[in-house]
Formats: structure tokens, sequence, C-alpha cells
């Protein structure tokens, strides 16, 4: 059993795409995998399980507010997706009432951690993969605390840089016993050898994978699962590198 937390410093990095994609390769390959959504103020990890709006019924915020069971919040979509092992989404919710009231503050931190355990152990899972929020919030520092591998997200950009070491000391201050890099939305003429040397000896992480720019990544707009869409591509190959790193 293993959590997996995906993470970055900046909005808009990937997280839910790499989140979303690796627990389905994971789930290929034959492992029961649970995927959460630790983004209660921008949700939308179920977007790209096809699972409707109009499909959710309990969702992560029910569970931490105690009106239900994880099992009631947790969408098995082993069948629908065709995948050997098993795959549980576990969704937030998408309606304003909702995400205000979790933004006022209105749950106890303590119950997300409630949920992955009760989730791994329900489920039996080998991994469970957490869609956090971008930047270092009480949230993301829970889930930093809880995971035993952090998939950090980072772009080739300045900002990105700066923040991402700021996590990585947050990480080590907790203890975390493995933070991978990711680099993502790399431009054509991105120095793939050379940037990835140079990250790694500035935050002393091993670069798992580098992925570039991808048009038909880009054209998808998170309506499906890109890997199971274009099995065969590039990004799909490089996105494999990440599921077999969580599995050495
Ligand atoms: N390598 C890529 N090439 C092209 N488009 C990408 C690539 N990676 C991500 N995207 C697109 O960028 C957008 C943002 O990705 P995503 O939602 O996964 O980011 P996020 O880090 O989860 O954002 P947030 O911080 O808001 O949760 C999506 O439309 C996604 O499909
Ligand atoms: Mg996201």
């Amino acid at each position: 059993m293993s959590i997996v937390s995906v993470q970055s410093f900046r909005r808009g990095t990937g997280k839910t795409m790499i989140a979303a994609n690796v627990a389905a390769l994971l789930a290929l390959a034959g492992q029961q995998v649970g995927v959460m959504d630790f983004n209660f103020a921008a949700p939308g990890l179920h977007i790209l399980f096809n699972l409707p709006d109009a499909e959710l019924g309990r969702t992560l915020n029910d569970f931490v507010w105690g009106a239900c069971e994880i099992e009631t919040a947790a969408y098995d979509l082993t069948e629908r997706l065709d995948v050997p092992g098993q795959l549980i989404l576990v969704p937030a919710s998408t309606q304003p009432r909702q995400i205000a009231r979790i933004l006022r503050g209105g749950y106890y931190v303590h119950l997300l951690s409630d949920a992955c355990n009760a989730l791994l152990e329900r489920f039996q899972l080998d991994f469970l993969l957490l869609d956090t929020a971008a930047g270092l919030t009480e949230d993301t520092q829970l889930a930093l605390a809880l995971a035993e591998q952090v998939v950090m997200v980072l772009r080739p950009d300045q900002q990105d840089y700066l923040g991402t070491g700021l996590l990585i000391d947050v990480a080590r201050r907790l203890d975390v016993p493995v933070t991978r890099l990711v680099v993502n939305e790399a431009p054509a003429a991105f120095a793939e050898t050379a940037v990835q040397r140079e990250m790694e000896a500035a935050y002393g992480c091993a670069v798992t994978a580098v992925l570039p720019h991808t048009e038909p990544l880009a054209v998808m707009g998170s309506s499906g699962l890109f890997v199971l869409a274009h099995p065969e591509h590039d990004l799909t190959t490089r996105l494999q590198r990440i599921a077999a790193a969580l599995l050495m």
C-alpha cells in the first residue's frame, strides 16, 4: 500500500492530468488503484474519467463532514475503463455551496487522513494517488505528511523553480521518503538532458519524466484519459515511466 501525492507549487502544471493517467496505467498493469480529488477549491478529477456531474452522488466532501461512509463516495470505474486491476475514484464536490462551505474551513483536516486510511483498507489498494491543489496550504501539507512518495510537477519556468524548492523543503521536513520530479509542458526547444541534470543537482531529487507540450492532449482538454486514447504515443511512454517508478 502506498500513498502517492501529486503536487506542485503553481496552478495548472498538469497534476490532475498526471494523477488520472498514471492511475489508469497502474490499473492497466493490474494494480488496485485509488485516486482521490484533494482539490476542494477547484475540483475536476472526475471529468477526466468521464464521470459527469449529473452522475456524482456522494463525494469526499460528504465524508469529511461525516455525512457518509467512504464506500459511498468511492466510484468503481474498473469495468467502465476495462482495466485488469481496479480503479476507484473519490471525487470532490463541484457544487458551489459545498465548495464555499469547505473554503470557510468547514471540516476537520484529520478526516482527510481517515478518508485515505478507510479507502486503502476497504478496497485493499496497492496505490492511492492524491490529486492535490497547488501551493502550500493546510491540505497540501497534510498530503505531503501522508505520502510515501511525492510526484512534484513543475514546468520549465523560473517561478515554478522557486516554489518547487520550497515544497521540496517542506517534504523533507515532513520526512517524505521519496520525492520525484516531473517536468511538464516542456517546449520543443527544451534541452532535456542538460536541464534534467541541473534540476537533479539543485533539488537533490531524480527527474522521473520530462513531458513535452503535447498538442493532442491540449485538444482533448481533460475530456478523457490520454493514455487510453493514445496508447502508442510518446507522451504515454513517458507517463509509463512515472508508473514504472512508482512500482519499483
Ligand atoms: N504536456 C501537456 N501538453 C499539453 N497540454 C497539457 C499538458 N499537461 C497538461 N496539459 C493541459 O493543461 C491543463 C491543466 O492541466 P491540469 O488540470 O492537469 O493541471 P493542474 O495542475 O491539475 O491544475 P490545478 O492546479 O488547477 O489543479 C489541462 O487542460 C491539461 O490537459
Ligand atoms: Mg488539478
